[in-house]
């Protein structure tokens, strides 16, 4: 069986980055760990990763002309990593068609709510202050819209009446460190099939 390679984009504090990447350090996911790139300097993301001795790049979007030009500079390290999958944990940018075209249903990501409902930022916010009793959180593959992407997993949160952005955050964050972790293993596990909108989990 192929081992897969997984690599990371992310933004900031890398709490999923950190999940996912223990459980494939401890070998709980069976995979290795390509690349963790950062679009920010002096993450807590990067920070972890060095602490683990993990392959990581900084890679300045300020310092590229273009968007395509940042994307091309990642993709050449996906590429020499040798990455299957790519995780965004956390990773505050929108990919472009071009890299989302290297890696069909290859890239997964973590959103703070039950989508279809609620994508882009503050995405806990826009739940609070639309009055929904149900939250949630969803590991999906990225397409070329906003968060659109075939659905892998969901997992919900009740609201209670005294709710606040913040614990609402919590209370999700938690759930968010089981299912994309979760859909790592499924998907190098190879038990993940893709038709059309549905993803099948055999
Ligand atoms: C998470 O809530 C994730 O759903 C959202 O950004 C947050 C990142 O948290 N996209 P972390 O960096 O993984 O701790």
């Amino acid at each position: 069986m192929t081992i897969h390679i997984v690599s990371f984009l992310v933004s900031g504090r890398g709490s999923n980055f950190s999940i996912v990447a223990e459980k494939i350090l401890k070998g709980d996911i069976n995979a290795k760990i390509g690349v963790v790139i950062s679009d920010r300097k002096d993450t807590l993301a990067l920070s972890k990763a060095r602490e683990n001795n993990l392959e990581c790049a900084f890679l300045d979007p300020k310092k590229f002309k273009t968007r395509k030009e940042h994307e091309q500079e990642i993709t050449k390290l996906l590429k020499k990593a040798g990455t299957t999958l790519v995780v965004t944990a956390g990773y505050m940018r929108l990919l472009s068609p071009f890299i989302i075209g290297k890696y069909p249903n290859k890239i997964i990501n973590i959103h703070p709510a039950l989508l279809p409902a609620f994508p882009g930022i503050h995405a806990q916010k826009q739940a609070l202050d639309y009055g929904v009793k149900i939250s949630g959180c969803t590991a999906h593959f990225v397409d070329e819209g906003t968060d659109t992407g075939p659905i892998i997993l969901q997992k919900e949160v009740t609201l209670l009446p005294d709710e606040t952005e913040i614990t609402l955050s919590k209370k999700i964050l938690k759930q968010e460190h089981i299912i994309l972790p979760g859909a790592v293993k499924l998907f190098c596990e190879n038990k993940i099939r893709v038709k059309g909108r549905k993803v099948i989990i055999k």
